[in-house]
């Protein structure tokens, strides 16, 4: 049983607060922490932050500390951890409020983790095959690594409007070969960087992919391709853009240089402007998949695109994770895949039921990180467990990146010869 439940305030890879909790049974010490990320909108669960300009420039996580220590420990000293519904369902309905912000979804996150593990150990399995059994699903997936390469959006300084540029290594045998040929690109793409952009292009974003100079995305793809090129892999790697375009939505334009200074105005694109430019990409490069390639509330154009076909449209702030988005998407046939971001729902419980949600609709599924993150690599059991074919944790590079690859590499070698790699088959 849970003998109990202590929480304390760390910080993330961006230097910023966030919650980490030690959950006790008789079996041990379980410990998980909250992410954090740079989109957050009125749709998903809220990080409950002190705001004390003082302290932190506000962002401290007392409160939802001693949420923890305060009330969440004394309601689930003395339960079972290998009920986690049950364990969830407890501090959803202390909170009371939809969007968790009365306890803090960063509070209630760590501690449905931390149960998570407990619930494993306690059940004498490995945490992966622990979410398998939670979620009724029968066999277990190593997914495609969905590597960031070049980082742009508010997860970088330079101009480049699209959040980041993707690999897929969907031609290995296996996920330890998926990491190879990643890491091999990103040196690649190192020198080839340095080589036009000079050394400081080199510099990296919030999730470790280079942050060269460039402002079209265009420019950047060819960096990518010509990276590829030298690793002798081609076909064997696919590419991904996150663009994430609610950060540059203007009205009912786009602003592909909304990071330039002093701009002319001149890059200011329509709905229909950007489907053309989608288009001309997939056709010109191997894209297969692009996340968020319009505004969140810009449906009829997110709508049209995904009916073109022309590769994978995943929803992240379009879905938030959130069910009742993730229904009207499935409904509208507004994208084919979910980006999955546990701390936006807050709970595994409601992260293995949107998952659910997502596949009954013949969906795609891509479990994310967040862009401030910790070493807690929760995320690679839960795509094991749940069987996502996709994750995406930032490069293949960073501690807190690494984490979540590394974490991988373990439970593939754990699983031996009953590790399937899905490889080719990630869209299925
Ligand atoms: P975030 O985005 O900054 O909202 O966490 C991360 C991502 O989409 O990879």
């Amino acid at each position: 049983v849970i003998t109990k439940v202590k929480a304390r305030q760390i910080l993330d890879s961006r230097g910023m607060p966030t919650v980490e909790v030690d959950l006790h049974t008789n079996k041990g010490m379980f410990r998980a922490s909250s992410p954090s990320g740079v989109s957050s909108g009125m749709y998903e669960a809220i990080d409950l932050r002190d705001g004390e300009k003082g302290t932190y420039l506000g962002n401290g996580v007392n409160r939802a500390v001693n949420n923890i220590n305060e009330k969440i420990s004394v309601a689930l000293v003395g339960m079972d951890p290998t009920l986690q519904s049950q364990i969830d369902q407890v501090m959803i309905d202390l909170d009371k409020a939809e969007n968790k912000s009365e306890l803090g979804a960063n509070a209630i996150l760590a501690v449905s983790i931390a149960a998570c593990k407990a619930g494993a150990a306690e059940k004498e399995v490995p945490l992966h095959k622990h979410i398998a059994d939670l979620s009724g699903q029968t066999s277990l997936l190593l997914p495609v690594p969905v590597f960031t390469l070049i980082s742009g959006g508010k997860h970088a300084g330079n101009n480049l409007a699209i959040q980041e540029i993707m690999i897929l290594p969907v031609g290995s045998k296996t996920f330890e070969e998926a990491l190879q040929m990643g890491s091999e690109t990103y040196h690649h793409l190192k020198a080839v960087i340095t080589e036009t952009y000079g050394a400081h292009g080199c510099n990296v974003g919030e999730d470790g992919g280079f942050t060269p100079n460039i402002s079209s995305l265009r420019d950047g793809l060819d960096l990518v391709q010509k990276a590829i090129g030298k690793t002798g892999y081609n076909e064997k790697i696919k590419i991904a853009v996150g663009v994430s375009a609610t950060e540059f939505c203007i009205g009912t334009k786009y602003d592909l240089d909304f990071k330039t200074p002093n701009k002319s105005g001149q890059n200011f694109k329509s709905g229909q402007d950007m489907i053309d430019m989608y288009k001309e990409l997939c056709a010109d490069y191997p894209i297969v998949s692009i996340e968020d390639p319009f505004d969140k509330e810009d449906w009829e154009h997110v709508k049209y695109f995904s009916g073109l076909g022309l590769c994978q449209v995943v929803g992240d702030d379009l879905l938030m994770s959130n069910p009742k988005r993730i229904e009207r998407a499935i409904q509208e046939n507004a994208c084919n895949a979910l980006l999955l971001k546990v701390n936006q729902i807050g709970t595994v419980t409601e992260a293995i039921e949107v998952v659910k949600m997502a596949k009954d609709a013949q969906w795609g599924v891509v479990i994310s990180q967040r862009s401030g993150e910790t070493e807690d690599s929760f995320i690679s059991d839960l795509s094991v467990g749940l069987a996502t074919s996709q994750i995406k944790a930032g490069a293949p590079c960073r501690g807190e990146r690494l984490a979540k690859y590394n974490q991988l590499l373990r439970i593939e070698e754990e699983l031996g010869d009953q590790a399937v790699y899905i490889s080719e088959k990630w869209r299925n």
